[in-house]
């Protein structure tokens, strides 16, 4: 199925591992042009040269902290510089340290709401500015089910990414008239195939640190789908969601990728 997403200018943050990998290549495989911005440079140009081996129109890779706003605005500088316009922004970055509340300090939690909140905000206000002069754009914002299900150990970054969920349906509604599309999709546990999916950076690269082997066991069993999420799972739903041609009367929506751990009605 053609998506329509040829040549175009997509901005992907936190490409260089896992989920954020994955998207990558997904738009890739379309022959989209893409601008990744993570702070692990090393490990996105690594993703830049695969996604150029399957397809992609031009890929570049700018080091960009997502929580600082002037690193922010010079991503997507560069993505306009080489390829005219932003027609689509992936809000992929996120962070967690697994632990309960009662265990957090004031310093984690300004951490994990400036990660997967605040620099959604810089990420979004950045790409409007461009998207709406032009009438047209989507923003994808990667979630989590913690957002929908209230996950322990996860209490300050679930509130932070359903603060994202409600975000993304105001700006969908604020934006509507602009012609721009948001949407926020919501992994459930997403683990990589592979050591070469995940950078030095990424939380994953010592996943025993998030879940034991016998935990993975015992979440994949509870799920309808009896299994966990790959991050090619996630980026499926990321580029149709981004596809004008495909989803283009689709927004505000908040779409759980996880296996049925969430059904929400
Ligand atoms: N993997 C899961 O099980 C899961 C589940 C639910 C939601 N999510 C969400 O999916 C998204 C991707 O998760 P993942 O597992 O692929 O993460 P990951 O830790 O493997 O990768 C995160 C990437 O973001 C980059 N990054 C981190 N902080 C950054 C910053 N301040 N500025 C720029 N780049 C930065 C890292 O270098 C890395 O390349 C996140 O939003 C996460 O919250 C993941």
């Amino acid at each position: 199925m053609d998506l329509g997403l040829k040549g175009k200018s997509v901005v992907i943050t936190g490409g260089g591992s896992n989920i954020g990998r994955a998207i990558v290549l997904g738009f890739a495989e379309e022959g989209a042009n893409i601008t990744i911005g993570d702070i692990d440079t090393e490990q996105a140009n690594k993703v830049a040269e695969r996604a150029r081996s399957l397809g992609a129109g031009a890929v570049q890779v700018v080091k960009t902290d997502v929580t600082n706003l002037d690193q922010v605005k010079a991503l997507f500088q560069a993505a306009t510089d080489k390829f005219g316009t932003v027609d689509a922004l992936v809000n992929n970055v996120g962070w967690d340290q697994l632990q309960p509340f009662i265990q957090t300090t004031p310093d984690f939690w300004l951490k994990v709401v400036q990660i997967n909140y605040l620099a959604v905000l810089n990420c979004t206000k950045t790409a409007l500015d461009i998207m709406v002069p032009k009438n047209t754009g989507s923003i994808v914002s990667i979630s989590s089910d913690a957002s929908r299900q209230g996950e322990p150990r996860e209490a300050v970054y679930g509130g932070t990414k359903a603060a994202v969920n409600s975000f993304m349906k105001t700006i969908a509604k604020e934006h509507g008239k602009n012609g721009i599309r948001c949407n926020a999709v919501c992994p459930g546990v997403t683990i990589p195939e592979t050591s070469e999916e995940v950078g030095s950076n990424s939380m994953w690269t010592n996943s025993s640190s998030m879940f034991t082997q016998e935990q993975f066991e015992k979440i994949a069993k509870s799920l309808p789908l009896r299994k966990v999420g790959r991050p090619t799972d996630i980026a499926n739903a990321v580029v149709f969601l981004s596809s004008a041609k495909r989803a283009g009367h689709v927004t505000g929506q908040v779409l759980s990728v996880s296996g049925g751990y969430s059904m929400i009605g």
